[in-house]
Parts: structure tokens; C-alpha cells; sequence
């Protein structure tokens, strides 16, 4: 009997794999970093062999060190870091450019010549959800047909394939050029800036917009059904491939929020809020962007309102490896457990412009309110505090939309081990923050996807039923604190606009 199910999870600084078994625990799991290219500032790249190897590596490591063989292992779903395009030659399956990554500011130009054809940013609002911004996978795509020469005579000819990870995972696991299976699923085609919202397909006047044969976009198909079998010969060889859900719808499936009017947070790389609105979508006025949720199967697709934030976690993963001025990241709140309070200082990482619910590519980091009084310890702080400042404004945009106030936020990923920031985050939100048992749920949810097409699990309900908590903090701040710290958050970030001319 197949006991397990597991789970890639293709995220921007590792790749893991994840086994876990029907009450929901974690079995195993292995994992590998890949490296983060910089070319030029403001460039991100990943290296889609290097991630592609990782990737059987973890598959490998994650049944080796829980003693499994692929016969133990009913399904495998796939998560991924969302927006990162990666084109490839589908005769001899190598990829004609590095992946560009979500964080990659180098489309600004395409995005506001796209603007400029009429409607300004908001061009593609009504049928994508998105505004026209350098995050997605769309104006990427066209810098590589673009850039890379003779990429654009071979697209036309039929023989570049784009993906986003999920993609890129799923065709080489399938047999890559001999039969890689082709498809993403709704919730990674919904952040390509091409597909429409309410049919779930390519949009065909956006392509043309952008200069993208429809020939290499992936088939759409659920989130949850079976795309194929694992071809190559490893650790996985034969196991059916059942879920695909970028990684954080993937986390909001695995924080069971299943009911419209529940959200969650992830703290990974970046922040990732995202609300459950159901089987209607609702349209952001406030900056966030409205994109699918989940589609298990044949059901209707839920949407979800996002407020997507670029950097919380990898501004102490710069302090560590840019300055040198922590050795583990786990040290940041060991610094900041020595003050206080920030001492004056903010610090707003717009390192790829602003996102939600700015989508400003103009801006640019800044660390304001520095005197001779600040220290390390401060600094520290003000890195901790600008995550949940800016989850702050991403749930005010979210309360403004929905017109009802978050009672509580379920939290998730790398960041929720840290206390300091839990308790500050509960504070400046004024609401509860409730940490489950499995922080991983980005994994999780990709698993369940898979387990649901196979009969695993039976329905939704298990998934509920397996969610439990872990801790709750409350806030203790008294509300003018709260209101007079966050109000200098806000004049710290209009500091960091019109910097890039
Ligand atoms: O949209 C980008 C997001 O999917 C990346 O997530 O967890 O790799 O930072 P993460």
C-alpha cells in the first residue's frame, strides 16, 4: 500500500522535496540551494539545469532518508516560485536564456511600452487581474524572443517552449525531448500577464500585444489531475504527477484556507498575502491583484485577492551575504533582541521597485531616521519591522477591498520561526497572527493537490480536518504607538520614489 505522498517545491533560493503522510505530517525532506545570479543591477537569474538537477537530487535525498521507494508514494505534486520565465528548445530540451526571475526589474521598459498603447498600467487589469508590471512572466518572455539571438525566428518556427518552473519541473520529469508533457495549471498561468481570468486560456490579443507566439505557451489544465507519470529514471520513476499550484496559492490550499474570507501570510523571499474570495473574483482598487486560487479538478476555479510584497525574507538573506553583517539569518533577531525598539530607524527594501500595493518600478531601497544613536541592534529591527510594515499595508489594502477587517492571519514559511517578528507583527496589525503545527505548508498544499486526484485524500474536509495550531500571538501595543510607528513606515517609503529616471 503507497503510504505517502510527496512534493517538489521549486522556490527562488532552494528547491526541496517534501514526503508526507495522511494526516498531513512531514516524513522527510531534502533540500538544496541554487545559486542566484546578478548580472547587472537589478537582474535575477536562475540557471534552469542547475535548478532541473536539484530538483532529482531532493527526489532522491527525501525518499533515501526516510528508507522509501517510489512504490511507496501514491502521487507527487508541484509548487514553484511563480513569474519566472524560463524558455527552452523543445528539440534538444535546452534552455536558450537563464530562467529571469520574478524580482528581475529589466522589463521596465517592455511594461511601459505596453502601457503606452493606451490604458496606461492598468491595460490588461480587467482580464488578467494584474497590473502591468515587471513581476510577471509575459514581458519576460519577450526580452528573451528580444534579446537572445534567434530565439524569435525559432519561437515562430515552433520550437521554444516557455515555462514557469512548474513547467519547466513537470516537462523533464515527464521525458523532457522524448514526450515531455507540456501543461501549467491555472494559478501559475495567472501571474503570466496572458491568460484570462474568467476562461482560464491564453489571451490571444495580449500575446499579439506582446509578440509571443501562442505556440509556446503551456496547455492549462487543473490544479489537481493527473498530468502524467515520471519518465526519467529516478527516485520517483513511475509515480504519477497529480497537483500543480504556484507556491503560494500552494500554502493557502495547505493553511486550509478553503472558505471565502479566509487568508494567510507567507514569509519566504519575499511576503505573500493572500485572501480566498471564492468562486467570485474580485477586483483589486486598491493595488493588490486578483489571480486563481486553486481549481481542484472539474470544480469551479477560486479566486483570491494578493497583496504580493518582494522582499522580506531576502533582506536578511542580503545582510547576511551582501554585508556580511550577520552569519546566519537566524542571528537577525538575536541583534535585535539587544534594543529596544528600531531607534528611529526604517528601512525600505524596494530592491525591485515596490509591489503591492504600490507597483512602483521607480523606487528604490533606503534606510531613513539614521543618527549616531543607531546601532546594529537597531538595524536589525528596522530589517524584522519592515516585514510586517508592509504586511500591514498589504492587509489595509485587502480590508479596503473585501470591506470587512482580518480578525486574525494564519502565518506561514522561514520567517514564522522568528518570535520577535511574530509579536511585532501581531502588534502592528492589531489583530492575532496563529502559527500552524506544519509551517510548510507551501509543500503541503501541493501534496494535497496531488493526494485529492488519486483519491489519497478523500475531499477537502481531510485537508481541514489536518490543519491544527501551533501558537497564537496577540497584540500588545498600545494603538497610538502602533499608529504613530506605522505612519513613519509611510514617510519612510515615500522616500524611495522617483529614484530610478
Ligand atoms: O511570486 C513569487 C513567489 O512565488 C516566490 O515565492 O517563496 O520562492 O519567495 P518564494
Amino acid at each position: 500500500m503507497t503510504k505517502y505522498v510527496a512534493a517538489i517545491d521549486q522556490g527562488t533560493t532552494s528547491t526541496r522535496c517534501m514526503v508526507f503522510d495522511h494526516s498531513g505530517r512531514v516524513v522527510s525532506v531534502d533540500q538544496k540551494e541554487h545559486e542566484q545570479i546578478f548580472p547587472k543591477a537589478g537582474w535575477v537569474e536562475h540557471n534552469p539545469e542547475e535548478v532541473w538537477t536539484n530538483t532529482r537530487q531532493v527526489a532522491a535525498g527525501a525518499l533515501a532518508k526516510a528508507d522509501l521507494t517510489a512504490a511507496d508514494i501514491a502521487a507527487v505534486g508541484i509548487t514553484n516560485q511563480r513569474e519566472t520565465a524560463v524558455v527552452w528548445d523543445r528539440t534538444t530540451g535546452k534552455p536558450v536564456y537563464n530562467a529571469i526571475v520574478w524580482q528581475d526589474t529589466r522589463t521596465d521598459k517592455i511594461c511601459q511600452d505596453l502601457a503606452g498603447l493606451g490604458g496606461g498600467q492598468e491595460r490588461y487589469r480587467d482580464k488578467t487581474g494584474l497590473p502591468l508590471a515587471t513581476y510577471f512572466s509575459g514581458p519576460k518572455i519577450r526580452w528573451i524572443l528580444d534579446n537572445v539571438e534567434g530565439a524569435r525566428e525559432k519561437a515562430e518556427a515552433g520550437d521554444l517552449l516557455f515555462g514557469n518552473m512548474d513547467t519547466w519541473v513537470l516537462w523533464n520529469m515527464t521525458g523532457g525531448v522524448e514526450g515531455g508533457v507540456h501543461v501549467t495549471d491555472p494559478t501559475n498561468a495567472s501571474r503570466t500577464l496572458l491568460m484570462d481570468l474568467d476562461t482560464l486560456s491564453w489571451d490571444e490579443g495580449i500575446a499579439a500585444d506582446m509578440g509571443i507566439p501562442l505556440s509556446m505557451l503551456p496547455e492549462i489544465r487543473s490544479s489537481s489531475e493527473t498530468y502524467g507519470q515520471v519518465r526519467e529514471r529516478g527516485a520517483l520513476a513511475g509515480v504519477p504527477i497529480s497537483g500543480i499550484l504556484g507556491d503560494q496559492q500552494a500554502a493557502t490550499f495547505g493553511q486550509a484556507c478553503l472558505s471565502p474570507g479566509e487568508a494567510k501570510n507567507t514569509y519566504g523571499t519575499g511576503n505573500f498575502v493572500l485572501l480566498n474570495t471564492g468562486t467570485d473574483k474580485v477586483m483589486s482598487e486598491n493595488g493588490l491583484l486578483t489571480t486563481v486560487c486553486y481549481k481542484i479538478g472539474d470544480s469551479a476555479p477560486v479566486y483570491a485577492l494578493e497583496g504580493s510584497i518582494a522582499v522580506t525574507g531576502s533582506l536578511v538573506q542580503w545582510l547576511r551575504d551582501n554585508l556580511g553583517m550577520i552569519g546566519t539569518a537566524a542571528e537577525i533577531e538575536e541583534h535585535a533582541r539587544t534594543v529596544e525598539d528600531n531607534g528611529g530607524a526604517y528601512f525600505v527594501p524596494a530592491f525591485s521597485g515596490l509591489f503591492a500595493p504600490y507597483w512602483r518600478s521607480d523606487a528604490r531601497g533606503a534606510i531613513v531616521g539614521l543618527t549616531r544613536f543607531v546601532n546594529k541592534g537597531h538595524l536589525a529591527r528596522a530589517v524584522l519591522e519592515a516585514t510586517a510594515f508592509q504586511t500591514r499595508e498589504v492587509i489595509d489594502a485587502m480590508n479596503a477591498d473585501s470591506g470587512v477587517a482580518l480578525t486574525s492571519l494564519k502565518v506561514d514559511g522561514g520567517m514564522v520561526v522568528n518570535e520577535l517578528l511574530m509579536q511585532f507583527q501581531a502588534d502592528i496589525l492589531g489583530v492575532p497572527v496563529i502559527r500552524p503545527v506544519v509551517a510548510e505548508t507551501t509543500a503541503l498544499g501541493a501534496a494535497y493537490a496531488a493526494g485529492l486526484a488519486v483519491g489519497f485524500w478523500a475531499s477537502e474536509d481531510d485537508i481541514r480536518q489536518n490543519w491544527a495550531q501551533d501558537k497564537q500571538w496577540d497584540p500588545a501595543l498600545d494603538e497610538e504607538t502602533r499608529e504613530r510607528q506605522y505612519h513613519f513606515w509611510k514617510k519612510a517609503v515615500t522616500r524611495t520614489f522617483d529614484w530610478v529616471e
